[in-house]
């Protein structure tokens, strides 16, 4: 006898067109309702669900096993395609249904532990345990069919641009990208562990010298760091390196990626060239160098007006050599209460601003936390630099530059979710250009790698590289879609008296550099072509386009919050032998 239905249609695509059609199923009972004569069930497979009947015209035996099928039993079905009475308009297949004339049960299913729909709003650990479950919901499986296009999208263009897909090693020494490392310890080589790669960052830059010239990778990643909405320990980049490029090459090229991706799967034309800002006027304008611009509430300075101000908050701020800056909630005074608006203090404390002014203009007068500081012309003049007008909240930051920035680039975000203006229909891509090369530590003086210390400075700005290293500008680059970090790369350091300077400025020892970088830096003793690249979120670009708030809905198995795998329970503990054989101990 023959152990399976050979499937003919899958269950989502049948219309009117199938009408009269004989069609085999296969698939997961959805739910069964019995009407007296008649049995309904809505049958699941990874393209949606189509209603089966079985009626009085079949064998009574056939009915009685149509009666035993409980949801998520997994069975075959022959049937004929008929034209629905009650058309279901909510059903891509609510125009038709399956009469039933043969049924096999391929396996029974105990009650599931959660259910099987897109709405369902169960703890986020059961979904996560129960994921194989998770992943029968129509949602989920759209969301990884969606990744899979994206990539296959990925391999076509950069294919048909001449890059090679190069796979490379998982188990490999810390790469620069200054998370922290994930380490597998080495049986072989007792006492040394390999590192899991934070990016493929170094082998790419090695296929550039080994002439490989266009190289890209669907490239797993590993970074031991805080989990959030858009961050795993283990996450995936679509990542790419090129010879014989500058800046502009880099982009140009993303630029025709993105906009076929946006039309390939968005039905969306973007225009190209993508605004550019460089990091100066993001922070300035936004707040932040992944501005989300697609709505206002820009920033604006009041150095200048406020500089003869007496108001100690202001005064304080200016005297340390910070800044005053504020933006306008436009239409926001009747929308926020003195209580949300000591929240919003709260919040901020949370990026070291010790509070923040707010202004409410109203049509009669004008209130402020601070206008027992301001006479109303003051007032005014502060109100006019936001081009302020009856209605508006306008939020002052004053302190450290860093700081207002911050503060104030999440405010500016945080109103606008409040007042519903992110719309994820909308994509906002930009590029964010021109990074500072270096980050100081305000503590120890120190300098750090913006991005990582093989990028190359602006080549203008070397001369600076001893004198104000603090203002020296990288090759670097982000792109960024609706305020999220999508993806970023650099120009990389092709000279080696550059690459020595810039560990100088890095205070990185000889020594230390040999040991980290040495084989890398060898390599570049025998002939390096300029090159640059780019490697993008392939998660972050997924939630986006599908405009999911968490990448953990657009990944089969993600960690939850703890860095947990809750299906298999990994990370566990090793056995004894284990242990002993990598001559390792573990402290309580
Ligand atoms: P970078 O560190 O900026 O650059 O990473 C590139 C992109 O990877 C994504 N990303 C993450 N996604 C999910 N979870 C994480 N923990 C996580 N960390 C990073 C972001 C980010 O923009 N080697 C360089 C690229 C280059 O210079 O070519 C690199 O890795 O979307």
């Amino acid at each position: 006898m023959e152990n399976i239905l050979k499937r003919t249609h899958m269950c989502g695509v049948l219309t009117e067109k199938n009408i009269d059609e004989g069609v085999v199923l296969n698939g997961w009972i959805q739910k069964r309702r019995n009407l007296g004569g008649l049995i309904f069930c809505d049958l699941r497979d990874k393209t949606g669900i189509v209603q089966i009947v079985f009626d009085d015209t079949i064998p009574e035996e056939l009915f009685q096993k149509a009666d035993s099928l409980r949801s998520e039993f997994v069975v075959g079905i022959r049937g004929t395609v008929k034209e629905r009475q009650a058309k279901n308009k909510e059903l891509p297949t609510g125009d038709i249904e399956v009469f039933a004339h043969e049924l096999m049960i391929y396996s029974e299913a105990d009650t599931p532990p959660i259910y099987i729909k897109d709405d369902d709003d169960v703890s986020e650990n059961l979904r996560l345990k129960y994921r194989y479950l998770d992943l029968r919901k129509g949602k989920m499986q759209r969301n990884l069919t969606f990744r899979h296009q994206i990539t296959k999208v990925a391999r076509e263009f950069f294919d048909s641009e001449g890059f090679t897909d190069v796979e490379t090693p998982i188990l490999c020494k810390p790469t620069p990208e200054g998370a922290r490392d994930y380490l597998v310890p080495s049986r072989v080589n007792r006492g040394q562990f390999y590192a899991l790669p934070q990016s493929p960052q170094l082998f790419k830059q090695l296929l550039m010298v080994s002439g490989t010239d266009r190289y890209y990778q669907i490239a797993k990643c590993f970074r031991d760091e805080d989990l959030r909405a858009d961050r795993q320990p283990e996450f995936t980049q679509i990542d790419l390196e090129m010879s014989f490029v500058d800046v502009d090459d880099v982009i140009e090229v993303q630029e025709r990626f993105l906009k076929k991706l946006f039309i390939d799967l968005m039905n969306t034309e973007i225009k190209l060239p993508l605004p550019r800002y460089s990091y100066q006027e993001a922070m300035e304008r936004f707040g932040s160098d992944k501005p989300d611009t697609r709505f206002g509430f820009e920033l604006k300075s009041l150095n200048e007006t406020v500089k003869d101000s007496e108001f100690p908050v202001f005064a304080n701020a200016l005297a340390a050599g910070g800044d005053v800056r504020g933006i306008n909630i436009e239409g926001g005074a009747d929308q926020f209460s003195r209580k949300d608006i000591d929240k919003l203090q709260d919040a901020i404390k949370h990026f070291g601003a010790k509070g923040m002014v707010w202004i409410k203009i109203g049509e009669a007068e004008t209130t402020s936390s601070a206008s027992k500081f301001f006479p109303p012309d003051k007032m005014k003049e502060i109100t006019d630099v936001f081009g302020g007008k009856a209605g508006d909240l306008i939020l002052i930051v004053a302190d450290k530059a860093k700081i207002v920035f911050d503060s104030l680039g999440f405010l500016r975000r945080d109103m606008a979710g409040k007042l519903g203006l992110l719309d994820d229909s909308q994509f906002n891509l930009l590029w964010v250009v021109d990074f500072p090369l270096f980050e100081r530590d305000d503590e120890t003086g120190a300098y750090y790698a913006m991005h990582h210390p093989f990028t190359s400075p602006r080549m203008e700005d070397v001369p600076m590289l001893d004198t104000k290293p603090g203002e020296v500008r990288a090759k670097a680059y982000d792109i960024v879609l609706n305020g999220v970090e999508l993806g970023g790369g650099s120009i990389r350091i092709h000279d080696s008296n550059l690459q020595k300077k810039m560990f100088q400025v890095l205070g990185l020892s000889e020594e230390t550099v040999k040991n980290k970088f040495g084989f890398l830096l060898e390599a570049f003793r025998y002939g390096t072509p300029p090159h640059g690249g780019l490697a993008y979120g392939l998660d972050r670009l997924v939630m986006l386009l599908v405009g999911e708030h968490s990448i953990r809905e657009v990944m089969a198995f993600p960690k939850n919050q703890a860095a947990i795998d809750m299906v298999s329970e990994a990370p566990a503990v090793a056995t004894e032998e284990q242990l002993e054989e990598l001559g390792i101990r573990v402290v309580e």
